[in-house]
């Protein structure tokens, strides 16, 4: 007899606690602007940290600034089950992307410390730093020190846009803390998160069981050519990188169309040089982003962009200078964390169905060293990385009593030491 069967999280409690976070960083149109290792993170991460403590959590705070908050078990020794995702979002950012996930994970612990329940295993909610990306690229860096992909060194050193390193920037904010990153143990990940994409709606399912999320190259393009007179110069000859850009990138969206129907590919970053109406650019910085759930398929559509990029380039007597900044695989989860999440889902009846994630998350990374996998809910026509993202409470609610439920399952299984 299963003796906690029975318990369902509050969602009303999570409900208020996503919007007391959405307090910090308001976007202008009704979401959230807040960027990694700003003041309006510190003010979200700050608040968690409070919120766990009142239940009697331990917090842990890594040298990338992740945030671990335990709740003991039994059993001590065994690595904990955790359970979180990351408060920091795009700059037009919705009020769901991440925060559901800590959210989640802090209101099934608050049940958990309602019933007086205590696992086998400890559980831990944790916060990672930068999963967005966008003040500090490339995305998930922090989960991605913790699963031994990126050098810690590098992560610290990488600068934003004003030139405002990480760890400069975690010191300031009072969140560089002094355990190693990836020192705190991982019994196994489970991330809820909306599913940003609009197949759990389309299919009207409630809960996404994820297997893997798909593979992600991004690269930073530097074009030079030659600032000019924009009235004197003729047209024959001119050395206009910004034209040669707007070829490039047409290329780059009819390269994902040739790779249908799995690949996708943007261009979310540009930059002018000198950016004046009447100087011909000689100058242009633009971003590119290539996904696909086929590691091969990704290769080639590397291969062609960095031939098609240097070709266009050459055609107009423009430099190009194209830098891979972040090639990340394919990721497949682990199938007892999958096999926990089905099982919760069919203890709650939910409707359900298994799906590969197309956004990247701290889940693809932690996955390489830690048993993992996901839950996904639905949201609004499937759209995210926008301020008019939106998700259903009962969703939400659903999600998060089906991660209650495998993180219950995965406590009790555990036998490795922590
Ligand atoms: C993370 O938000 C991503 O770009 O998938
Ligand atoms: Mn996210
Ligand atoms: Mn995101």
């Amino acid at each position: 007899m299963n003796e906690t069967a029975h318990l369902r999280v509050n969602g009303q409690r999570l409900w208020d606690s996503i919007m007391s976070i959405a307090e910090f960083g308001p976007g202008q149109h009704g979401g959230s602007c807040r960027l990694a290792l700003t003041d309006e993170d510190r003010d979200g991460r700050d608040l968690f940290v409070r919120w766990c403590e009142e239940i009697g959590c331990r917090i842990t705070i890594d040298d990338m600034g992740n945030i671990f908050a335990r709740r003991a078990g039994r059993n001590n020794q065994l690595a904990p089950i955790v359970a979180g995702s990351h408060l920091d979002t795009q700059p037009h950012g919705g009020k769901f992307d991440g925060v559901y996930g800590v959210l989640a994970a802090l209101e099934a612990v608050r049940t958990l410390h309602d019933n007086n329940v205590t696992t086998d295993a400890p559980v831990e909610i944790v916060v990672w730093t930068n999963e967005e990306g966008s003040r500090f690229a490339p995305a998930m860096i922090a989960s991605g020190v913790y699963a031994g992909v990126f050098e810690k060194d590098y992560a610290w050193s990488i600068t934003d846009s004003d030139g405002n390193s990480m760890v400069d920037e975690l010191r300031r904010i009072g969140y560089l803390g002094d355990v190693p990153c990836g020192r705190n143990p991982i019994g196994a990940l489970l991330e809820a998160h909306i599913e940003q994409g609009p197949i759990l709606e389309a299919n009207n399912r409630q809960i996404g069981i994820v297997t893997g999320g798909q593979g992600q190259r991004w690269y930073d393009a530097r074009l030079k050519g030659q600032d000019s007179h924009a009235g004197s110069t003729p047209m024959p000859g001119r050395r206009d990188a910004l034209v040669v850009a707007a070829e490039m990138i047409s290329m780059i969206q009819a390269l994902a169309l040739d790779f249908a129907p799995h690949a996708v590919s943007t261009v979310g970053e540009i930059s002018v040089i000198p950016n004046s109406r009447n100087t011909i650019p000689g100058e242009v910085f633009f971003t590119i982003d290539i996904r696909n759930p086929d590691a091969k398929v990704l290769a080639q559509m590397a291969a062609q962009i960095e031939t098609r990029v240097a070709a266009i380039a050459g055609q107009h007597g423009v430099v190009c200078q194209l830098d891979e900044i972040w090639d990340k695989a394919p990721v497949e989860f682990d199938p007892d964390c999958i096999a926990a999440i089905a099982a919760a889902t069919h203890l709650l009846g939910y409707s359900n169905q298994q799906l590969v994630s197309g956004a990247g998350h701290d889940a693809c990374q932690v996955c390489l060293v830690a048993p993992t996998s996901m839950i996904f809910v639905p949201c609004a026509g499937g759209l995210s990385h926008n301020e008019q993202e939106s998700a259903e409470p009962g969703d939400l609610e659903a999600g998060c009593n089906v991660l209650l439920h495998a993180m219950l399952a995965l406590a009790k299984n555990r036998q490795g030491a922590a």
